[in-house]
């Protein structure tokens, strides 16, 4: 029985978690909603809100558990990636808690978290990967393709080399006017549409690599061009805009995994990561699993955003090597694997 606290505060998410080996106790997220009237995330409030939340984020998050902090085996914390400022609160949070506890910490890399956000257990008891597995992850900062040896052997045989998918769906839905995130508002308005209403050329970048840039640009041509011949053009065409460009995303994103499926021989597929949750990129991939034969991992819908819960299992596996960081450690803002 190990009690593992894990803290997350990379980005605009202040969040902390408490699980017993593998299975969560609680996974308390707090948002930050004062982003959203700047259209996208500032990094000085995103540090000040994380001052306020993280107290009684850890608070709420061993009430949950019903365990005493004096329980805690390790304190699991994302060192990195992300906005400096915020990290640099969980990171001290986590350094000074474990301290006064007399508990070791453990650092935790925020995408291999997400990778290993599959061997979560709780009520929905999902099926948990076996190694080695290949794990698209999709974020707001990050898309790559990830082979997983095992929980402490990775490696990356394609990203992206410019956009992330994340920002292809949150750039496309400011482009329409629509708010901030707007990969969800991308993903609703889809649901509404027709997929093939419009084509926009898809990238030929060679390998397993990945690039959304020329696809942002195509898509504001397209609207500039559009708006011309029809000032209420995207008005009109909302949800079709919203579906055409959600599958050429999903479109570029599986022929490239499809790809490193086949070059690698693994069929043992999992997504993860902020745009996992895209109702889109599920239902397709779930679809090439039966077509292609294989084994599918798609988080539950709670663990595809940032959350403290992926943290502490990442530092699970962590705690099982006896690989602990030591007090002097500062964090990264740019992924160190
Ligand atoms: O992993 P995440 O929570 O944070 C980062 O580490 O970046 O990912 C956030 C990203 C944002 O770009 C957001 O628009 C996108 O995930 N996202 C979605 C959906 N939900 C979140 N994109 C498409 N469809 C969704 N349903
Ligand atoms: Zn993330």
């Amino acid at each position: 029985m190990t009690y593992i606290l894990g803290i997350e505060s990379s980005c605009d998410d202040t969040s902390a978690a408490v699980i017993n080996n593998t299975r969560v106790l609680s996974n308390v997220i707090a948002n930050q909603h004062v982003h959203s009237a700047y259209g996208g995330v500032v990094p000085e409030l995103a540090s000040r809100a994380h001052q306020q939340n993280i107290i009684p984020v850890v608070d709420v998050a061993l009430k949950e558990a019903k365990i005493s902090k004096n329980q805690l085996d390790a304190i699991a914390f994302t060192r990195g990636p992300g906005l400096l400022g915020s990290l640099l609160v969980g990171t001290s949070f986590a350094k000074s808690f474990a301290l006064a506890l007399g508990i070791p910490i453990i650092e935790v890399d925020h995408l291999k978290a997400h990778i290993l956000s599959h061997f979560l257990e709780d009520v929905s008891g999902e099926k948990q990967p076996r190694f080695p597995y290949l794990c698209l992850t999709v974020s707001g900062g990050h898309t790559q393709i990830v082979k997983v040896r095992d929980a402490s052997n990775m490696e990356i045989i394609g990203s992206t080399i410019d956009d992330a998918a994340g920002e292809a769906f949150d750039k496309a839905a400011k482009i329409m006017g629509l708010p901030y995130p707007g990969g969800p508002e991308i993903d609703r308005l889809a649901k509404l549409g027709n997929p093939m209403a419009f084509t926009f050329t898809q990238p030929r970048i060679p390998g397993l690599d990945y690039s959304f840039s020329g696809l942002k640009t195509a898509f504001l041509y397209f609207l500039r061009d559009n708006l011309r011949i029809d000032s209420e053009f995207i008005d009109k065409n909302k949800a079709d805009l919203a579906a055409s460009i959600q599958y050429t995303i999903i479109e570029i994103l599986l022929k490239k995994l499809k790809l490193a499926a086949d070059e690698t021989g693994i069929k043992e597929i999992a997504i993860a990561g902020g745009v996992s949750a895209n109702s889109g990129l599920r239902n397709a991939i779930t679809q090439m699993a039966a077509s292609e034969g294989w084994e599918i991992h798609i988080p539950a819908m709670r663990y595809t955003t940032d959350n403290a819960a992926m943290i502490a299992v990442a530092g699970y596996f962590k705690f099982l090597d006896g690989d602990f960081a030591s007090q002097d450690l500062t964090p990264y803002a740019r992924s160190k694997f």
